[in-house]
């Protein structure tokens, strides 16, 4: 797999600092809220398991899953909820936490359905942002890390469904995906 890569950005260290730190902010910002987290799979899913356990105060975790994206490295523009969430947020206050901000029209598109259910409060959590390629603006209340407009896996980010397990975050060589 490491082949694939053509360089490291952020190494497991960078990577459970920068967590730890989103961790603590929101612990201090939701303070008495009880609120929901709600992780957009499957790409969040390892960034929500070290955040939820870098959060000190109680809440409720959920997840969702949209399709935005096919086997390609370039967003479709077409947004679906294939598994929605199940808990009610009906007066709750709501934070999404995905892997990546690309074009926005994913996050830009479930913020918008998520309003209309009654949250108190939604606000985003996104471990990578890509902010050369956005399209639809997006408001972040808690980012990780900027990227570069490359194509990027590990950490829970993929290719194809592939490199989600790598440990670190780094950029993928384009002969893998025959890319520009
Ligand atoms: P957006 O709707 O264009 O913002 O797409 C966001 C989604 O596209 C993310 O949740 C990822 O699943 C996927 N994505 C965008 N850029 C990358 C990347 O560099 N690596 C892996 N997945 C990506
Ligand atoms: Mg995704």
């Amino acid at each position: 797999m490491t082949k694939d890569i053509e360089r490291v950005l952020f190494t497991e260290k960078d990577i459970a600092a920068k967590v730890a730190e989103l961790g603590a902010r929101i612990s201090k910002d939701y303070a008495g809220k009880d609120p929901v987290i709600v992780s957009v799979l499957k790409g969040s899913f390892i960034f929500m398991a070290d955040l939820v356990r870098a959060i000190t105060i109680p809440c409720t975790i959920d997840f969702m899953s949209v399709s935005s994206y096919g086997s390609g490295t370039s967003s479709s523009g077409e947004v679906r909820i294939v598994k929605d969430f199940d808990g009610s947020v009906n007066g709750r206050h709501l934070i999404l936490v995905e892997d990546i901000l690309d074009s926005g029209r994913t996050l830009s598109y479930l913020m918008q359905t998520l309003k209309t259910r009654g949250a108190a409060s939604i606000s985003l959590c996104t471990f990578l942002d890509k902010p050369e390629r956005r399209v639809v603006p997006v408001e972040v209340a808690y980012k990780g890390f900027t990227v570069p407009d490359s194509f990027i896996v590990g950490y829970g980010l993929d290719y194809d469904q592939k490199y989600r397990n790598l440990p670190y975050v780094g950029v993928l060589k384009t002969s893998v995906y025959g890319g520009e």
